[in-house]
């Protein structure tokens, strides 16, 4: 509880720092019904490899858009970004240089600028659910990047931030490109018209070679370091699971609804000394109805990289297929009876498409608890492998009190990692 409250606290402080700096257009609470925008202007939070792409995709399916503000770690880094996306967009990129923002505090400046109507959020995992609460509380439509959270208390954030944005007419749609992938909605169309009977069970993979690891620089602050190798260090990223492999398990409760109970087991043996990853995680969820889906991550180079699901019904057998891989669907005899391309660059577009559209229309989508359940279900894998213990949904959503994020962070905190998790001494919270 003393986290909780320590955390409305940090919320309440940025808020009220902020409040007095700048008028939002949308004040809290604004009313159902809000106006339609006929044109949407944008702003990034984290202007990163996704936080660039995503303004690409944006600006480039859209034509009623423009971006006008950024903020990021380093405001010479989002400028730089800035000027490539000019480069292409031209005018649609009207970012004054007033308007790129850096530090910790550069999310506040962005959701709460009054020129932006909506907010890209697209930091590393851990600001996440923070960020969302804080732009949906200002009245913004919100695209966030996957996972939306890392754990529970994150978890019961989105809670709230979904059912706010819907009750304020403000859009919330979510970095899981596959859920708007043509040869994933159609397979899986597929599925629900019984093209494979009933789905019983399935495979789930994420399995690739490396990832990058960013060294410590010479004068690093323990929270600078942290923050630029973000993914190392599990209260930023959730692990590989949940940073990489919630794509997969996304899929897997599109289908199935949300898991019941978990096993899973993993370790390391590549990773950096530092690292708080793991290299590889082995989950058996099981769906309700009992069935189970097993799921596997792992990051090794120079391993054979694996990534999509096999869903296995009474009837027949889907593959379905990550990136550009495609689907195909088999009856019980080995015949096809179904095929379809993968067109992983048009999904990324789709998803600020139906963004933007819903928000012009005055319907915004608000997606946000779907992908926080499957973030959770992710975080649910991570846990039950750290601690060797059976979870279950009930224990995660209701009983745990986990909050990985270092609220209040100054950029000059040390921070000691917590190392990486040994089963049979690791603690669930
Ligand atoms: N949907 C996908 O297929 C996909 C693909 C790649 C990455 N992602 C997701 O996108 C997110 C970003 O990943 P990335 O690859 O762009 O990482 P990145 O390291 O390239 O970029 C992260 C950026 O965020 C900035 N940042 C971090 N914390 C910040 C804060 N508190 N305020 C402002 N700026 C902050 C950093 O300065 C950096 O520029 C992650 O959640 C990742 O999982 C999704």
């Amino acid at each position: 509880m003393k986290k909780t409250t320590d955390r409305r606290e940090f919320i309440k402080t940025a808020s009220a720092a902020t409040a007095a700096a700048s008028i939002t257009p949308f004040a809290i609470g604004a009313p159902k019904g809000r106006r339609a925008l006929e044109s949407v202007t944008l702003g990034v939070v984290g202007t990163g490899g996704r936080g660039t792409g995503a303004c690409n995709d944006s600006l480039t399916i859209n034509d009623n858009v423009r971006l006008v503000a950024m903020g990021n770690l380093r405001a010479d880094k989002a400028k730089q970004k800035r000027d490539q996306l000019a480069e292409v967009h031209g005018d649609k990129v009207a970012v004054e240089d007033a308007n790129v923002f850096g530090g910790l505090e550069a999310y506040e400046a962005v959701i709460d600028h009054p020129d932006v109507d909506c907010v890209l959020l697209t930091t590393s995992p851990g600001f996440r659910p923070w960020h969302i609460e804080r732009a949906v509380k200002a009245g913004k439509h919100v695209f966030a990047e996957k996972p939306v959270c890392l754990d529970a208390e994150g978890w019961h954030a989105c809670q709230s931030a979904h059912d706010l944005a819907v009750k304020n007419g403000t859009g919330i749609v979510t970095g899981t490109q596959y859920r708007r992938q043509t040869n994933y909605v159609e397979a899986i169309d597929k599925i629900n018209e019984g093209m494979i009977g009933e789905p019983m069970s399935a495979t789930a993979r994420y399995c690739s070679t490396g990832i990058w690891y960013r060294d410590r620089e010479p004068g690093m602050s323990d929270a600078e370091y942290q923050l630029r190798n973000w993914m190392h260090f599990t209260w930023l990223s959730g692990d590989q699971i949940c940073e990489q492999a919630v794509h997969n398990i996304d899929v897997m409760n599109w289908i199935f609804g949300n898991p019941e109970r978990c096993l899973a087991m993993g370790g390391r043996f590549t990773r950096p000394e530092d690292s708080e990853m793991w290299d590889n995680m082995s989950v058996d969820y099981y769906y309700p109805g009992d069935k189970l889906i097993s799921f596997r991550c792992r990051q090794v180079p120079g391993t054979k990289a694996d990534v999509d699901n096999v869903i296995h019904g009474t009837e027949g057998t889907a593959y379905i297929k990550a990136i550009n891989g495609g689907s195909r669907i088999l009856d019980r005899k080995g015949n096809e009876i179904y095929s379809s391309r993968g067109n992983i660059g048009a999904a990324y577009r789709q998803e600020h498409k139906d963004l933007i559209d819903s928000i012009v229309a005055g319907k915004p989508i608000v997606e946000l608890k779907q992908t926080a359940d499957s973030s959770l279900t992710a975080a649910m894998g991570r846990e039950s492998a750290y601690s060797g213990m059976p979870l279950t949904w009930e224990f995660m959503t209701e009983d745990s009190t986990q909050d990985t994020f270092k609220h209040g962070l100054k950029m000059t905190d040390a921070i000691e990692s917590r190392g990486f998790a040994t089963p049979g001494s690791y603690e669930l919270t």
